[in-house]
């Protein structure tokens, strides 16, 4: 059969870059199977991948690295520990609520990743977490944000970003669980871009024979992604100015935090992010460094074992302020960053990756070592870009504890102990009585159901409202 013209068009356009072989098994597809891979082929920016394979793939000489001998320690909002920092924290938090309860903040999950590492088949934010009610991830999010909404008097928008390999899998859950509750017409999801793979020869992956391999473009892809699904009109339209982005793995954060809205506001912000005390020198999170007088964030794996293990006068990690991915965007910086044209866009990074690719004569493959490149814009690169930034620091109890291993340090264990020890703090700053029995040397666990209250401050409001307090023992959801 001949072909049509439009995939005539696009055969001699991916010839001119030299990726015709995309086209090799063309004649052996089926007529829905030459559909699809037209549309893929159809969303390609070639022009900008062939940029990436010149630069990052073909081009063998060392590109200029870093100077770490400009590094130092980024300066932070630390936490207070005195009347005075206390005031300035209880200031920014009336700040916070009074754009809040203005309706100028929105909620943003990103949630575009594969979660390769924790080996769950599905979208991360369908992952089951509470450690009684066991509500998945987004449900977590939804209570704390449904909280916010009812607390501060106001509607708050959640904007969901995914990939269009787990979209459509998400939006089902949703429904399925009636938005959890949540006024469908605040939810906004929308997809992030896809980018191929290609190999280390820079010749675009074919996973099938009608089918490229194709992966998300990084979180940094979010800031595209905002502008292009029209996210970023629908906040002008609504007044909102202030985006509380978050990770869709790390239930523990207050999603939508006064204190930090404050801080942000009232530095006029235009990229606000919170760290948290690394606890370890090899703990696997990004560091806050000034770098030529500039705040940025050096990734675990970039930054060299010596600076990771340096210490300071007092005996603390000099570099440990952790990246927590938890920032507040300014809605015209996003809109500035965006935009594809423009000279301030994130750069892309590289990874070498494992990725099974169709054979001609041995059909579909695994490989045991990196064979190809994906491509990954990082969304913390915007933070030497912003004309004012500022990073706050929050306590790692209340702010971080995320679900990346299936195992161990980072897992689904680890975290669903540090939901029920932040439920039992919270309890005891209200002096509630925990029934155990003292012979039995098992944890307690609880689990506060966020809908009841958002974070500690709201909580002990909470509690101290509720006429009859209710019994506190192992196995007991606060709040039902
Ligand atoms: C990330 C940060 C690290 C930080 C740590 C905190 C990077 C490169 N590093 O590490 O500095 O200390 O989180 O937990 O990000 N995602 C998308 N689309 C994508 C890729 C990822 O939405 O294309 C989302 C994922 O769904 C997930 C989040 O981004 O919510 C984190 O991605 P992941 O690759 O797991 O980052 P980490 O290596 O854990």
């Amino acid at each position: 059969m001949e072909m049509s013209q439009e995939a005539l068009e696009l055969k001699s356009y991916f010839q001119s870059y030299g990726q015709g072989h995309v086209f090799d098994y063309f004649e052996q597809l089926n007529a829905d199977q030459k559909d699809q891979l037209i549309e893929q082929l159809k969303g390609i920016h070639l022009e900008e991948l062939d940029g990436l394979i010149q630069t990052h793939v073909l081009k063998t000489e060392a590109t200029g690295g870093m100077d770490y001998t400009q590094l130092s320690p980024s300066n932070y909002i630390p936490y207070p520990t005195n009347d005075e920092t206390q005031a300035l924290w209880d200031e920014a938090e009336v700040i916070g609520k009074q754009a809040i309860k203005g309706g100028r903040v929105a909620a943003f999950t990103v949630a575009g990743g594969q979660g390769t590492r924790l080996g769950f088949d599905g979208p991360k934010g369908t992952f089951e977490i509470a450690p009684i009610s066991r509500k998945s991830l987004f449900e977590v999010f939804a209570d704390k944000i449904s909280r916010a909404s009812e607390r501060f008097e106001t509607r708050i928008p959640w904007f969901i970003m995914t990939s269009q390999l787990n979209h459509q899998a998400t939006i089902e859950l949703f429904k399925d669980h009636a938005f959890f509750g949540f006024d469908p017409e605040s939810i906004h999801f929308f997809s992030q871009e896809l980018i191929p793979s290609v190999n280390l020869q820079g010749k675009i992956i074919l996973e099938e024979q009608g089918k490229i391999a194709m992966a998300p473009n990084g979180h940094g892809g979010s800031l595209r992604a905002l502008s292009k699904s029209g996210s970023i009109e629908r906040m002008r339209e609504q007044g909102i100015d202030i985006l509380s982005y978050f990770q869709v793995d790390n239930p523990m954060i207050s999603c939508i935090d006064p204190t930090f809205v404050g801080f942000h506001v009232m530095n006029q912000s235009e990229l606000s992010s919170k760290m948290v005390a690394k606890t370890y020198a090899s703990e696997k999170v990004g560091l806050f460094c000034n770098y030529k007088g500039r705040d940025m964030i050096v990734e675990y794996s970039d930054l060299p074992q010596s600076y990771q293990e340096q210490l300071a006068p007092d005996g603390a990690l000099l570099y440990n302020a952790g990246n927590v991915a938890v920032h507040l965007f300014d809605r015209d910086f996003i809109e500035r960053l965006g935009n594809e044209s423009s000279e301030e866009k994130l750069a892309f990074h590289k990874a070498f990756k494992k990725i099974p690719y169709y054979d001609g004569e041995k059909g579909m493959l695994q490989t045991e070592q990196n064979n190809g490149v994906k491509f990954e814009m990082f969304v913390f690169d915007a933070l030497p870009k912003a004309n004012h930034s500022i990073i706050v620091e929050g306590l790692r109890e209340d702010t971080f504890s995320p679900v990346k291993n299936a195992e161990g340090v980072d897992s689904p264990q680890s975290c669903k102990d540090a939901m029920s020890r932040q439920a039992l703090r919270w309890l005891n700053k209200v002096e509630a009585q925990v029934n155990s029995d003292p012979s039995d040397e098992t944890i307690v666990t609880v689990e506060m159901n966020f809908r009841f209250a958002m974070d500690e401050s709201d909580f002990i409001d909470q509690w101290n409202k509720l006429e009859t307090k209710p019994e506190i023992k192992d196995g007991c959801i606060i709040g039902e």
